[in-house]
């Protein structure tokens, strides 16, 4: 068990002077399940593999139980780590390839075969100790790789994208068995992924990355209802919130025809910043048709119907923002047709505004 810190961690490629990872500080605490959750190239991988030693911390320093490893090799880190392809070894069974870093450490038959029974039980692999991975399923051959750090009981389990071979049922299964054993082993965990459902199901607090810069760590809920700025609104949750660039005017932020009415602290941000607009975020599930033709006239360009979910896109018309499409996720029982005008309302308290220039968060 231990708690991780990186402070002010950096990470540089040769050659390149934009920073991977650009003095991370984030304190993940002992038994914590951390998400690190960002697009493509935001460098979540680079920031995993430097609490790995795989990667050379640049400047500053990761501290694991307190102890600067920086400039320990992986092997002194006290760590094991689930990557997205599980490298199992093709000419070893499973129980063999569990029990094969033990090995390597010298740990005696005995010893061995008694924690890959354990884990094997966790795991729910006991039936196939025996068998060659070419003879697993993709999400059986998951569990093996997650079966080989789990034997080694270490401080801190890292986890980069493990889940994205397997297919998206399966996916959803594997996260809430991977949810459920990190909290009965109560293990340190640092879960990589770009997916944000993933992170917010996940995660005990979410980690959001770009460009190599932190953005917000906090719980999931935090997150979702107040997001530091308009990249993490946008980011988290599908469909993602609308956000469009809104003049102010008395009693809101205009939005086509419809005024949408900030809070207090919104107003009292934009007063004390002297700002003429802002960047409106309305989340989707805010906005609902409205019965009487009141409201933001918006053109649908396309229906989703999911069964417990419906989307509504579409324009509004003569919107500057035209490009940018609107999604609502409306609450009533007859969905509109594509091509069909439709009245919007926004329900009161629930627009997020950000300010137009640097993005961070009004009030
Ligand atoms: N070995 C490397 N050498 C040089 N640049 C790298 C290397 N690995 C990753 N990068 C760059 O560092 C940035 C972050 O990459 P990475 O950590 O893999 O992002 P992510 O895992 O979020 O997709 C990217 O711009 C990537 O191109
Ligand atoms: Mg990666």
């Amino acid at each position: 068990m231990a708690e991780v810190e990186y402070a002010h961690a950096t990470c540089l490629y040769p050659g390149n002077p934009v920073p991977a990872v650009d003095s991370l500080d984030l304190k993940i605490e002992d038994g914590e399940f951390m998400v690190l959750v960002g697009p493509s190239g935001s460098g979540k991988s680079t920031a995993l593999r430097m609490l790995a030693g795989l990667e050379p911390v640049s400047s500053g320093a990761i501290r694991i139980g307190g102890a600067d490893v920086s400039n320990k090799p992986p092997k002194e880190r006290d760590i094991a780590m689930v990557f997205q392809s599980y490298a199992l070894y093709p000419h070893m069974n499973v129980a063999e390839n569990m029990g094969f870093a033990l090995k390597l450490a010298g740990v005696s038959k005995a010893d061995r075969e008694a924690k890959v029974v354990e884990a094997a039980r966790l795991l729910d692999l006991e039936k196939y100790l025996d068998r060659k991975p070419k003879a697993l399923s993709g999400g059986q051959r998951q569990r093996v790789a997650m079966g080989r750090a789990i034997v080694r009981n270490p401080s801190v389990f890292l986890m980069d994208e493990p889940l994205s071979n397997l297919d998206a049922k399966l996916r959803v299964e594997t996260r809430a068995n991977i949810a459920a054993l990190q909290a009965r082993l109560g293990t340190t965990t640092l879960y990589v992924t770009h997916d944000q459902v993933e992170a917010m199901t996940m995660g005990h607090r979410v980690a959001v990355l770009k460009d190599g810069l932190l953005q917000q760590v906090d719980s999931p809920r935090t997150l979702y209802d107040k997001p530091d700025n308009a990249f993490v609104a946008g980011f988290i949750g599908s469909p993602a919130m609308n956000l469009r660039d809104a003049d102010l005017v008395p009693g809101g932020a205009r939005l086509g025809d419809l005024v949408v009415p900030l809070s207090a602290e919104v107003v009292a941000a934009v007063t004390r910043d002297g700002l003429s607009r802002v960047t409106l975020g309305v989340r989707p599930e805010t906005i609902d048709i409205a019965e009487a033709p009141t409201g933001l006239l918006m053109k649908v360009e396309l229906v989703e119907e999911l069964g417990a979910d419906a989307f509504v896109y579409g324009s509004i018309p003569g919107d500057p923002d035209g490009v940018r499409h609107l999604v609502a996720r409306p609450r009533g029982g007859i969905l509109p047709r594509i091509g069909d005008s439709v009245h919007l309302t926004v329900a009161a308290n629930a627009a997020h505004a950000f300010h137009p220039d640097t993005g961070l968060r009004l009030g």
